[in-house]
């Protein structure tokens, strides 16, 4: 089976590098489809650590190519300090394509990230100011400037003018901020062009044609299910769509193209930002999955917060997105907590929930209600199968199996590539 869409089933940071770098490993193409810089993900290679936000990890094996599609949105600044940071590290960035349809992200849409957030006060959404929004905002509205649009000049300069006009107003007038020259931003962004111009192509024809031979295509999903615009806890979302469905109108390949979808699931659960999280801990247990979990943001260093497994929204994610597989990341982490819990479904006063509701004011009154497993305290660090976990953490799997409905094709029991736990390959 050729082709596997990998989400995030949570509401990200369910540790999709790590899985993303190991099937890369025998992907031909590993491709992007939504989304931007607000990712980050740290990949462990022997003893060298990897820390991306655009670039796709497959970009450490040198005969994968790497894809950012259509429906990324690229901060030039931030793609070439990653290019440079690779070049450092000595990992060659020669197999990179980038679509000539993919948004650019400019200045004023950063500048309106945070203004935004300023003015929201107390209902901010915590964005991670990359100028997410306000970019996807200009693509919906039909104004965004897209990659083919940077790489000629005069198309780029009379966008940027005509695009200032109003943003200027609306900085000045609205939020009282500071305005942006045009000649000022198309001097820089040219110097951008000069330096990415080599890597535009019109990647849905490249995927087409590797689907078309065969090939292992592996399209990489950002952010969680739970981000997802539509489907996520709106308005505490990002403006993209993280689930599977996204990967056709991102990459630009049809639905008839996808064989597998993998939903990555951490062993417990975590958010950044803000909005309801009803199994979030806020006592030992959580401090414990922070601290071993090391749950700090890889792109905004916040802290994340932490809680239980909650399988109301695992069943959501199986659902949303379709899920022919799972991977649950990070089991290693609950290792020396003598009781687990599990979110089995809601209760709101009298009512009980099992669907994962639209309304952010019900799920902020939800209660979950929890099944109570025996942990366990072996070191499972350096396990290399299913087997040779300990009871405890095979009976806990075997629940996460059962309540999702999914079956568990990959563990991670550490933050290395080696210390994966593999029961189906996927390619
Ligand atoms: P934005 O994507 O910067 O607009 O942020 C919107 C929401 O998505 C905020 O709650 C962010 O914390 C969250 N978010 C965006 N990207 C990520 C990610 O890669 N991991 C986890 N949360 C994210």
């Amino acid at each position: 089976m050729p082709s596997v869409v990998l989400i995030g089933g949570q509401w990200g940071d369910e540790g999709k590098g790590k899985v993303t770098d190991f099937l890369a490993e025998k992907a031909d193409i590993v491709v992007r489809y939504q989304g931007g810089n607000n990712a980050g993900h740290t990949v462990v290679v022997g003893e060298e650590e990897f820390k991306l936000h655009l670039i796709p990890s497959g970009i450490l094996y040198p005969d994968t190519i790497c894809v950012i599609g259509n429906g990324v949105v690229i901060d030039p600044a931030v793609l070439i300090a990653e290019l440079d940071y690779l070049a450092e590290k000595g990992i060659s960035t020669d197999n990179l394509l980038i679509s000539e349809r993919a948004h650019i992200i400019m200045p004023y849409h950063k500048k309106l990230d945070e203004v935004t957030e300023i003015s929201r006060g107390t209902g901010k959404i915590g964005t991670t100011k990359r100028g997410i929004g306000p970019v996807y905002m200009d693509k919906a509205g039909r104004i965004g400037i897209r990659f083919i649009d940077l790489l000629d000049k005069d198309v780029f300069s009379s966008l940027v003018k005509n695009n200032l006009e109003e943003k200027n107003k609306l900085l000045d007038q609205v939020y009282n901020s500071e305005c942006f020259n045009a000649n000022a931003i198309i001097e820089e962004y040219t110097t951008y062009a000069d330096r990415l111009r080599k890597y535009a192509a019109d990647t849905s024809i490249l995927i087409y044609n590797m689907l078309r031979a065969g090939k292992n295509v592996l399209f990489e999903g950002a952010q969680g299910t739970l981000l997802d615009l539509d489907h996520g806890t709106y308005p505490f979302v990002t403006s993209s769509h993280p689930i599977a469905g996204a990967a056709c109108t991102g990459a630009g390949v049809g639905p008839t193209e996808i064989n597998k979808v993998l939903g990555i699931i951490k062993a417990y659960t975590t958010r950044v930002g803000e909005g309801p999280f009803p199994t979030e801990l806020q006592n030992e247990a959580g401090q414990h999955l922070a601290r071993k979990g090391h749950e700090v943001g890889t792109t905004t260093g916040r802290p994340r917060r932490c809680g239980w497994f909650d399988a109301v929204i695992s069943r959501y994610t199986a659902r949303i997105n379709g899920l022919t597989n799972m991977a649950v990341t990070k089991l290693d982490v609950l290792t020396g907590l003598e009781t687990l819990k599990i979110c089995i479904g809601y209760k709101r006063g009298n009512e009980v929930i099992s669907d994962f509701p639209a309304s952010l004011k019900v799920l902020a009154e939800c209660e979950p209600v929890y099944e109570e497993m025996p942990g366990w305290t072996e070191d499972i660090t350096k396990i290399t199968a299913f087997d040779e976990l300990p009871k405890g953490a095979q009976n806990y799997l075997n629940r996460l199996n059962q309540l999702t409905g999914v079956p568990i094709s990959i563990i991670g029991v550490g933050s290395r590539r080696s210390q994966t736990l593999i029961i189906d390959n996927l390619f």
